[in-house]
């Protein structure tokens, strides 16, 4: 009950006593007094009571509200988790088929051929599309975690020129790298992404032109200087500085909420930077932003050091190895595009293909095969009649050094478990490029331990 009305419909007080001291004791204009005080006193604390209770409305509102916002982006999440999640393995296998042809187009005309440039833009465009699912892929959460022992400097050289080509020429972007830097467990490819994001956003903030560094740096964050979200210890941090518009306080609030953006419609989605604090958590890292209106800003992000040696595969992708090879392979596939495509892929690079449109066909073409011994099978993991997992199980059982390489577009799968997969086995996502078909494939030959 509102406290106002309580205090309205108190009676007043007439008792027949006080009524008789008024009329006989002649000090009724005190006692009136006394009750007009008495009165005012409890008016006010009344008021007070009223004035308490609103605020504790307000506030109540003000929770609600906010729950109702939370809600909103909790379903907008759960919705762009499936969508992004239906659509992607269809999408991807697309994709994949796009970028090979284009791929396999470009790089049989001469250089002098006008048709090679238009080649080279669909492959532009196609990694462009693919960089999209794969936002939406890892903003929720469905795409497969893959993190390996790195040197994030072989990971930066190694994107040095795709990230030159996303900037204007009025932009000078310089490359700072320790030395000795130490080495980090992560996956390359979403570190690609949460640096071509940086990227993006720091030639945003500079229309003008200006500077854009990104340096690599051991650190060691001690208890009094870790950043809250952070653990004390040695990091690797990544930073990319620009000279840009920077950021106001409020924008700063909001930066790392999905759907945050101050761009215009059809300019920013606003999921950048969510996507890119998504992926340093889920290296164990922390990500940081240093920023002011008019000078530019830094972000800055420290993944944790590990004592392990560099990965096998991320070594060989250091040392560019000959991407060819002679041995037989065997790929599984029951998209027929994506197949003749991959299958041209590796034939172009001298190895011999044996092709299965799904897990019993691959066994059947396997058991019939005479010849060298298969040494690889690229295979989906979802197919019909028989899954690329219970496909491989089998093979291994009458091959036991047969090496698998799982493929697949939409990473919701059974041989990943928890977004990250079982040590041991080997994986490419939807959708490759040739070179990075090529490397995986070449790398996995090369490696003398059986996957
Ligand atoms: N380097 C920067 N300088 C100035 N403002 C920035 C910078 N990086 C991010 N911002 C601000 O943070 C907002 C959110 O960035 P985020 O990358 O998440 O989304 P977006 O760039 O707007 O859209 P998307 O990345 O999805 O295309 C931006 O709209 C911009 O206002
Ligand atoms: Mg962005």
């Amino acid at each position: 009950m509102d406290p106002k009305d309580s205090l309205i419909t108190e009676p007043e007080p007439s008792s027949p006593s006080e009524d008789l001291a008024q009329t006989v004791a002649g000090d009724a204009g005190i006692k009136k007094d006394a009750n007009e005080s008495g009165r005012n006193t409890r008016i006010e604390q009344a008021e007070a009571r009223t004035e308490q209770a609103e605020i504790r409305i307000e506030q109540a509102e003000a929770r609600t509200e906010q729950a109702e916002t939370q809600l909103i982006e909790a379903q907008k999440m759960e919705v762009l988790g499936m969508l992004a999640g239906g659509v992607a393995h269809d999408f991807n296998n697309i994709l994949a088929v796009i970028m090979g042809y284009s791929n396999l187009i470009a790089s049989d005309l001469a250089p002098d051929n006008p048709h090679k440039k238009y080649a080279e833009e669909i492959q532009h465009a196609t990694e462009r599309a693919a960089g999209l699912t794969r936002q939406l892929l890892v903003f929720s959460r469905k795409q497969t975690v893959q993190p390996v022992v790195l040197d994030i400097n072989d990971v930066v050289k190694d994107l040095d020129q795709m990230l030159r080509r996303l900037i204007d020429e009025n932009i000078e972007m310089t490359i700072i790298s320790e030395k000795q830097i130490g080495r980090i467990k992560a996956d390359p490819g979403f570190i690609g992404q949460v640096l071509m994001n940086l990227v993006i956003n720091a030639r945003d903030a500079m229309h003008n032109g200006g500077k854009l560094t990104i340096s690599t740096k051991n650190v060691t964050l001690d208890e009094s200087h870790t950043p809250t979200g952070a653990i004390p210890g040695d990091h690797v941090m990544l930073s990319v500085c620009d000279t840009g518009t920077g950021m106001t306080d409020e924008v700063k609030a909001h930066l790392f909420e999905a759907f945050f953006t101050t761009k215009p419609r059809g300019k920013g989605t606003g999921l950048g930077l969510a996507t890119c604090q998504t992926i340093v958590h889920q290296s164990g890292g922390y990500i940081g932003v240093y920023s002011e209106v008019g000078k530019g800003t830094t972000f800055k992000i420290y993944f944790p050091q590990v004592e392990q040696p560099l990965d096998v595969a991320a070594r060989l992708i250091k040392s560019e190895p000959l991407l060819r090879g002679t041995e037989t392979l065997m790929l599984v596939e029951d998209e027929p595009s994506l197949r003749y495509m991959a299958c041209a892929v590796l034939e172009l690079r001298g190895y011999k293909v044996l092709t299965a449109t799904n897990g019993q066909d691959a066994l059947h073409v396997a058991s019939k095969h005479k010849g060298p011994p298969i040494r690889l099978v690229i295979t989906d993991v979802i197919m019909p009649l028989m899954s690329g997992k219970v496909m491989a199980e089998s093979l291994k059982t009458t091959n036991p050094d047969i090496k698998i390489l799982f493929t697949s577009g939409y990473t919701d799968d059974i041989i990943a478990n928890h977004g990250v997969l079982d040590a041991g086995v080997e994986f490419l996502s939807k959708p490759y490029t040739p070179s990075m078909l090529a490397h995986k494939v070449r790398a996995m030959l090369d490696c003398a331990v059986s996957s």
